[in-house]
């Protein structure tokens, strides 16, 4: 461990612009996407055919790929199904040829998707890895791996593993539309260009967010309950958020549609009981705000995550955070690192072994 982080998440938190630019090296060309390792073999002729797409995946990897659902249905136009790979064991769609499916694990050894590869194959469906571990069990079972290339990941919450698994997905939805000849040109190329920045907006989330968080944790080092509202990607990140939470700081973090508080959660709305509300999604931005004007009614203490510009936030809420601006798909990435932070932050201030945090592992290799 470099001497100047204290603790390996840290650490990988920080790595991340490193760890993005890695993934995205010599796969962003000027004209468009290349990605031999799946071009090589047979499946840009099984893409001619597919009728849907199933993402399997536990834990940080599943959020990651609801994000990308996102991503592959609007370049595509194909159904994208995501689920927990302890689920599709035993409940998925009609699976067949025509169905790909996609096995997103950091380690590539999680018992739980590697039973769900083992299903897909039953069915005789077309198998993509997309892993960070070159050489592991799903990546040698699945027909074609699509490598993140993070580096290894040794605090057990997944963090640079996360981002870089998005990342990969934004590749893979290009790539996937460039073969099948689909989409709006013009929304891919502005994909394409907000990919190319990636490193550098990360790079400056972690400056503007870093200070502000380490204080935030510190101030309510005393709550045991944090809930985290979004709309839209909003709320995926948001689930990603209350994971890293739970886990790292031992709070009970909880994450909500925005919209859907006032049909039950609001009534867990007390003075000062912290809310993270993340809007950096412009096309919900103002239902947002309307949602936001509810927690703040009932006097949560409301922190706001949203873009560099979009300055009506700041009257709504308790403290603001703002990022940098990029493109959609890619707000997710850059709204996880305060997220990240506030993690390690809150189990750093609570005492809690950060980098292992109790009755968890790295690798799950029992079902
Ligand atoms: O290695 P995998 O990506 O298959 O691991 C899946 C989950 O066990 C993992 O993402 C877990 O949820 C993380 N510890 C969360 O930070």
């Amino acid at each position: 461990l470099q001497h100047d982080y204290e603790h390996y998440m840290l650490k990988e938190i920080f790595d991340q612009p490193k760890a993005l630019e890695d993934t995205l090296a010599n796969r962003l060309t000027p004209d468009g996407v290349q990605l031999p390792e799946l071009e090589k073999v047979w499946m840009a002729e099984a893409l001619q055919t597919l009728r849907r797409i199933d993402i399997v995946a536990s834990g940080t990897s599943n959020h990651a790929g609801i994000i990308g659902k996102k991503a592959l249905e609007k370049v595509l136009g194909l159904p994208v199904e995501v689920s927990y790979s302890s689920e599709f064991i035993h409940e998925h769609a009609r699976l067949d040829e025509k169905a790909l499916v996609i096995l997103l694990s950091q380690s590539g050894e999680t018992a739980d998707t590697l039973s769900a590869l083992r299903e897909a194959k039953k069915w005789g469906c077309p198998t993509l890895a997309i892993t960070n571990t070159a050489g592991s069990t799903i990546s040698r079972k699945a027909d074609c791996t699509l490598l993140t290339k993070a580096g290894p990941e040794l605090a057990v919450a997944s963090t640079k593993a996360y981002t870089s698994q998005i990342a990969a997905l934004m590749l893979l939805s290009l790539w996937m539309a460039q073969e099948l000849e689909t989409g709006d040109e013009e929304q891919r190329e502005k994909l394409l260009m907000a990919l190319n920045r990636l490193p550098r907006d990360v790079d400056s989330t972690l400056v503007m967010t870093h200070d502000a968080i380490d204080q935030f944790a510190q101030l309510i080092d005393d709550q045991e309950h944090l809930f985290l509202i979004g709309r839209g990607l909003d709320y995926v990140l948001a689930l990603e958020g209350a994971l890293k939470i739970q886990e790292v700081a031992y709070i009970h973090a909880d994450a909500y549609a925005a919209g859907e508080m006032k049909h039950g959660t609001m009534a867990l709305i007390t003075p000062g009981v912290p809310v993270i509300a993340l809007a950096t999604q412009q096309r919900v931005f103002d239902k947002t705000i309307s949602n936001i004007k509810e927690v703040k009614a009932r006097d949560a203490f409301v922190v706001g995550i949203t873009r560099v510009g979009d300055d009506l936030l700041a009257e709504e809420v308790d403290e603001v955070m703002y990022i940098p601006d990029t493109h959609p798909l890619l707000m997710p990435i850059l709204a996880a690192i305060p997220l990240q932070l506030l993690a390690y932050y809150s189990g750093k201030v609570r005492g809690h072994a950060v980098d292992r945090p109790r009755n968890l592992a790295k690798s799950l290799t029992v079902e």
